[in-house]
């Protein structure tokens, strides 16, 4: 097959056929519906395009976020991340991101009051949480919760309907710390901590994981702002894993409580959510400045991976690892500084040097130094993705927005290229050949 490109579309040569397609290009891409009419012979189903992985494959149309991977630029609607970490809140970002626009101070009053006033759950989502084992990871938690949302909430299968958007919006963005918080204090054994609505979003999430038996929780200012910070970076990260999960699920027109948890399910894994507790995990094995080369050597040698490092987008700096360097200093100035610094910062001044990595465009990602604040600030390590569920929170919803109003969106079915046996006649048990195993029992029914 030979391709050339003319204007606003493509020529493509079937060298099978000689034939010749025209296909239209828009937004620098194909609809490879088209390849689907080149064909050997009329009976053929035509062209598939191969891509596990979509590696070269848009899902669908966006206007929510926007990624240069190579020149490390990540916006949320047009706004710079840099932008928004510095002097925006959390709420104030997650109403841009589902609404569009920067609310006036009107509008992120009534926002803030509505999400406010969603923090509490049912009483029965009490005895839910008290089935898990003590032992439960917190994020297996959170993805059984929130599911279970959905049946205590039957008005949000109405999906076509902006009211129920809106209010499954305020539920969602509202609870999510509670359930969070919920399955931290099960794990411990320690009692519920109740919604403090006076605190800010950031400041209760902090009171309801960390009261004790003090009348009112004071979260620390540094640590508050911090933890806000953090969640507007994870906020929205356009179509990976869990984003993708979300919406495969959402497009068969189920309830955003279920296709919310298929997100966080997606998020749970370690090359997802769960690489900042890898990174942890990996500085522990470390152990100390000295043992850095042995361990970097032991990573280009194909034993595992350098955690925190990578991305399939950014092939430059994630600019969220950036900014999070910065919060991580103000964070140890209060905490004390973490011990496993040291080694992160040592790690990534060799990684940064070394052929093996920068070939490769392998630089820190956004989980590299989170973990170590997260460590700092009291957090255990299995709560770290659930943590970044609660920040990517009014991502999800506004993509499960965006995919539900667009009408070019279908229900998510992949094509596959079929490998296996051709047709072929069924045997009966009686006609099969002999495992060890019949005549092992042959021989016993003989004796
Ligand atoms: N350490 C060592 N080598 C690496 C790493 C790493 N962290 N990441 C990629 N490579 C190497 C691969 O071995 C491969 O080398 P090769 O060409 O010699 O075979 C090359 O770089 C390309 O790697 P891919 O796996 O093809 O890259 P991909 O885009 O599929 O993977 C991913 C991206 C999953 C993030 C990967 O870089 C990785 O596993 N990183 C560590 C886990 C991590 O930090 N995940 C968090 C991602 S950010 C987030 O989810 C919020």
């Amino acid at each position: 097959m030979t391709v050339t490109e003319t204007g606003n579309s493509l020529t493509i040569v079937d060298n099978r056929t000689g034939k010749s397609y025209e296909v239209p290009v828009e937004n620098g891409s194909i609809n490879t519906m088209e390849l689907r009419k080149i064909k050997v012979s009329e009976e053929d189903f035509g062209l598939l395009g191969y891509d596990p992985g979509y590696l070269n494959t848009a899902s669908c149309k966006s206007r929510i976020t926007y990624i240069d991977g190579d020149k490390g630029i990540l916006r949320y609607r047009g706004y710079p991340i840099e932008q928004l970490a510095e002097k925006s809140t959390f709420l104030e970002t997650a109403y841009l991101l589902i609404k569009g626009e920067l609310p006036d101070k009107e509008r992120l009053a009534v926002w803030t009051y509505n999400i406010r006033h969603h923090t509490m759950t049912h009483n029965n989502i009490v005895k839910f949480m008290d089935g898990f084992r003590y032992d439960a990871h917190p994020m297996g938690i959170l993805v059984g919760t929130v599911g279970a949302l959905s049946t205590f909430y039957r008005d949000a299968k109405d999906i076509g309907s902006e009211d129920s958007r809106k209010l499954q919006v305020r539920r969602l963005i509202g609870k999510i710390p509670t359930l969070a918080a919920m399955s931290f204090r099960h794990s411990m054994g320690f009692p519920y901590v109740m919604p403090d609505n006076d605190l800010s979003y950031a400041g209760n999430f902090l009171s309801m994981m960390f009261k004790m038996t003090e009348l009112r929780y004071k979260p620390n200012p540094v640590l508050e702002r911090a933890l806000d910070v953090l969640f507007i970076l994870h906020a929205d990260h356009e179509q990976n894993c869990s984003t993708s999960s979300l919406r495969a699920v959402a497009s068969s027109g189920v309830d955003p409580f279920s296709a919310i948890a298929a997100g966080c399910a997606a998020l749970y894994g370690p090359l997802h959510g769960g690489a900042n507790e890898a990174v942890i995990r990996m500085l522990m094995k470390i152990g100390s400045i000295d043992k850095i080369p042995e361990f970097i050597q032991s990573v280009k040698d194909g034993d595992g991976r350098l955690m925190g490092f990578g991305h399939r987008v950014y092939k430059n700096y994630d600019p969220r690892a950036k900014i999070i360097k910065d919060i991580a200093f103000e964070v140890f100035e209060e905490t004390g500084r973490n011990p496993m610094l040291d080694i992160a910062l040592e790690l990534e001044r060799i990684a940064l040097e070394d052929d093996y990595f920068v070939s490769r465009k392998l630089y820190p990602n956004v989980d590299f130094y989170s973990g170590l604040i997260y460590q700092a600030m009291g957090f255990p390590m299995d709560m770290f993705p659930v943590l970044f569920a609660i920040g990517r929170i009014p991502g999800w919803l506004a993509q499960w927005i965006e995919h539900v109003k667009d009408g070019e969106q279908k229900i998510a079915r992949p094509r596959q290229i079929y490998l296996g046996e051709d047709e072929r006649q069924f045997v009966a048990m009686a006609d099969r050949p002999k495992t060890r195993l019949d005549e092992q029992m042959a021989g016993i029914c003989r004796l």
